[in-house]
């Protein structure tokens, strides 16, 4: 028997810019596991042989980031409900028999982080407003369904892609353009921004506030900046606020858990680690 390391990490390309290997790394030191948590840099031409070696090197698992997260799909032998509804995995885990599972945590990330700075808050208490209909958005409006929301409103630029998610998802979705905004904005008691815009180097976020009341609980999932713009405004409206960084800390945790063998807490000095440049 050759000893085998309690190995993970995260496949990208490119992965320089995740932030994972901080985050696990920080967990690992925290909780005196005997783990290492490597990024992968991997092109989409070797992601099929890379996958089936890492078990045999020892990795438990993998996270997974932009562009392979719907090719998993393709090579995982098992796939959980939640990630064939979104249609992407975030999260590998190879069995005892080296066997690869695929999950989604992303929308659990979504909720918990939500959830977490707003005590006792359930997706049933109202309609949301969600911008965006990329991979994240996908991944929103599947967990917020889940948890009970009883009706999704959906805008983004490309009206198709709306279109498209509401076909996806069905009836509790309903797509309007970012014209309509005001006219649904008092009604939703969730605003969740999932497009990139807001982020640093990215373009403004331009919608129009006025009639957002203290009552909407108000979420970017951009993280950087912290405080977005939507943020802010939102704050000086009165509403109840969250940033987009715990969701990335939230979704982490299913597979430090099944990797490691440890539920990690995403607390302020996580917060503080994954932060520090
Ligand atoms: P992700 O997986 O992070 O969601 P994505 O699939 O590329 O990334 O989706 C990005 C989202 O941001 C989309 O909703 C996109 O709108 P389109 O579907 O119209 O492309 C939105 N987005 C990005 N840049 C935008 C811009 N300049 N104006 C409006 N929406 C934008």
């Amino acid at each position: 028997m050759t000893e085998k390391l309690l190995l993970a990490g995260v496949i990208g390309d490119p992965v320089a810019h995740s932030r994972s290997p901080r985050l696990h790394g920080h967990w690992l030191r925290r909780y005196g596991i005997e783990g290492h948590y490597v990024p992968l840099h991997v092109s989409r031409d070797r992601l099929h042989e890379t996958l089936r070696i890492l078990p045999e090197l020892g990795f438990k698992g993998i996270n997974v980031t932009i562009p392979h997260k719907e090719a998993v799909l393709q090579i995982a032998d098992s796939v959980t409900d939640r990630a064939a509804l979104i249609g992407a995995a975030n999260t590998l885990t190879y069995t005892a028999k080296g066997m690869l599972q695929a999950d989604n945590t992303d929308g659990a990330g979504f909720i918990e982080n939500i959830r977490q700075y707003t005590p006792g808050w359930s997706a049933s208490e109202g309609p949301a407003l969600v911008l965006g209909a990329g991979g994240a958005a996908r991944a929103v409006v599947s967990a917020l369904l889940q948890d009970g929301c009883p009706e999704v409103v959906l805008v983004n630029r490309t009206r198709a892609r709306a279109e498209a998610l509401r076909d996806h998802f069905g009836a509790k979705v309903q797509v309007l353009d970012w014209t309509q905004i005001p006219d649904v904005l008092e009604d939703v008691a969730l605003l969740v921004n999932t497009t990139s815009l807001g982020m640093t180097g990215k373009q403004p976020l331009h919608i129009d506030l006025d009639r957002l009341t203290a009552q909407t609980i108000v979420n970017d999932i951009v993280y950087s900046p912290l405080r977005t713009a939507l943020l802010q405004a939102a704050t000086a409206k009165g509403c109840h606020t969250v940033d987009g960084l715990g969701m990335l800390l939230h979704q982490a945790v299913p597979g430090f858990e099944r990797w490691f063998g440890t539920k990690p807490a995403v607390d302020d000095a996580l917060r503080a680690a994954v932060l520090d440049e």
